[in-house]
């Protein structure tokens, strides 16, 4: 077995892309678990998840560290926050989603993990949870609704810090079924840009995730 270090908390095994378990023996979400001498990784499945898409299609801007705070929107049932909690086991993870039934197993996930802290809300709103938590190191953003771009630049300018990332993961076919995917990638990324945020890299998803793309940002404060 082959393991090399890609980022800070992520390898490489044998081609795959992995994180440090955790919790170790126990799976997330049916993940292979890899053990190598003292240590255990869980192999990150870049079809149930678009941060290791991008990670094996090449992204460069990697802002999670061991202590780094971040604020996570659209955690669904918590498979990406998971990774990221692997990696950032100092930090925190914000993670808000408003799904009831996705909450319910996101907490279950966070009585194992302590950094992932959940917050049940729509993250259309986010000074709803404004007492909740601190000025983040990065935002990432996967929530698959038309207006995706307009609620992470929301979430961003009140909770990025300065220097800050974001992720955001476009799926163009939730904006628009009827047009072309590298025309909805245009337009959203001079939203982005018309809105203060300097898209630093672009990353494809297929083919892992068809029709998506990863905008890295900073914002201009
Ligand atoms: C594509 S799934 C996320 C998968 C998850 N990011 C992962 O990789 O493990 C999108 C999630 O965003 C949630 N979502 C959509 N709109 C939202 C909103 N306005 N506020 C909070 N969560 C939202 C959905 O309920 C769904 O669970």
């Amino acid at each position: 077995m082959e393991i090399t270090k890609k980022f800070q908390g992520v390898y490489d095994i044998d081609g795959n892309v992995a994180t440090e378990n955790l919790n170790q023996g126990i799976k997330v979400y049916g993940e292979r678990l890899v053990e190598n001498e003292d240590k255990e990784y869980r192999i990150w499945d870049p079809r149930r998840s678009k941060l290791a898409a991008a990670i094996l299609n090449g992204l460069e801007t990697f802002p999670f560290k061991e202590d780094s705070k971040v604020l996570y929107l659209g955690a669904s049932a918590g498979t990406t926050p998971s990774h990221i909690s692997d990696i950032c086991n100092n930090g925190l993870i914000y993670s808000v989603e408003f799904s009831p039934k996705m909450m319910r197993k996101l907490a279950d996930l966070s009585q194992m993990r302590k950094n992932i802290i959940p917050i049940l809300d729509d993250a259309t709103k986010p000074r709803n949870y404004m007492n909740l938590l601190q000025k983040v190191d990065a935002v990432y953003s996967d929530v698959a609704q038309p207006n995706q771009s307009e609620l992470f630049m929301d979430n961003a300018r009140l909770y990025l810090k300065e220097k800050g990332i974001g992720i955001l993961m476009i799926k163009a076919r939730s904006i628009d079924v009827t047009k072309a995917p590298n025309k909805i990638f245009k337009e959203e990324e001079s939203k982005l840009k018309t809105n203060g945020f300097r898209v630093i890299e672009k990353v494809k998803l297929e083919p892992y995730e068809k029709d998506h793309m990863a905008f890295i940002c900073e914002f201009s404060f």
